[in-house]
């Protein structure tokens, strides 16, 4: 492939190393004649990087399901954007994925917020853009939430994708709670496990130094638990039609059995709307 990057060694441990996985596994969907999702950028910054993806291959990490997750959740994002109209998004944890390059046109505002030295990779990669401002620290931190209320004509729309299991429960829990007294009539789209499918995925974890720790129960039933004013829009469990069809072919033999025959396995992974009501 023709340099378009120059190349760099990314500096990042922990659990910001994490978004190399769904960076590599976009980039190797481009090699499929028809990708679950199309990222020739991803393919680029790869290329740019001097890290060992080469390990992601030898440890079997499953590329596809990454993909899959980015697909279900862009198109839960899109018909949620169609149905209010633009509004501001605000993503965390943003890693080097590129929904704003395909979801963009649909927001009227894109914020990011990630770790410092992930911004800072994601500026030599993406061109600035009116649309799109990039915010260098903690989803936690007080300080963008008080850049950031009153400057918007509707509630925002946050995204969270591969990014609260490295959180526990009660943070999550309180992390959503302030969301809702932030930004009152937000809602925000993310993705969790099962706690099964979180002991299978520690166990399996190409990074062995970010544990996984944040899981739900089946139908995100533990989210109106934990606080009656935030409610669930949608919810989307493992394989659920319509947003899987089409995808469920790319998965192991087993995993199609496992989805239509036991019913833990459709609550593995899920991906879940939830409204902050006011
Ligand atoms: C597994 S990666 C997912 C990246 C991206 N969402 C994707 O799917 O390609 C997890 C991301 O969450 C970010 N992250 C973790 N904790 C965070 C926090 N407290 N505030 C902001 N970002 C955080 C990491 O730096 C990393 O970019």
């Amino acid at each position: 492939m023709a340099e378009v990057f120059k190349r760099i060694t990314p500096d990042l441990n922990g659990v910001p190393e994490t978004l190399l996985i769904p960076l590599w596994a976009r980039a190797q969907e481009q090699s499929h004649p028809d990708p679950i999702i199309v990222d020739p950028v991803a393919q680029q910054i790869v290329a740019a990087l001097d890290y060992d993806f080469s390990r992601f291959t030898k440890q079997r990490v499953d590329a596809e399901n990454f993909c899959i997750r980015s697909k279900v959740m862009d198109s839960l994002i899109t018909d949620i954007l169609r149905a209010s109209g633009p509004r501001t998004v605000i993503e965390f944890g943003p890693g080097l994925d590129t929904r704003f390059n395909r979801l963009g046109h649909l927001a009227e505002r894109w914020i990011e917020i990630d770790f410092a030295e992930v911004i800072a990779l994601r500026e030599r990669f993406f061109p600035a853009d009116a649309s799109r401002q990039m915010l260098s620290g903690s989803m936690l931190d007080q300080e963008w939430m008080d850049k950031l209320r009153g400057t918007m004509t509707a509630p925002p729309l946050f995204i969270a994708e591969g990014v609260f299991y490295f959180f526990s429960r009660p943070q999550i829990r309180d992390f959503l709670q302030r969301l809702k007294m932030e930004f009152p009539g937000s809602s925000i789209v993310f993705d969790a496990v099962s706690q099964l499918y979180l002991k299978l995925s520690n166990f399996q974890h190409p990074l062995r130094n970010s544990r996984l720790e944040f899981a739900l129960s089946p139908e995100a039933a533990d989210i109106p638990a934990w606080d009656p004013q935030m409610s669930i829009r949608n919810y989307i469990g493992f394989g659920d039609s319509p947003w899987y069809d089409g995808m469920m072919p790319r998965f192991a033999w087993w995993k199609r059995c496992a989805v239509r025959l036991l019913r833990p396995a459709r609550h593995a992974f899920m991906v879940v709307h939830t409204k902050f009501l006011n």
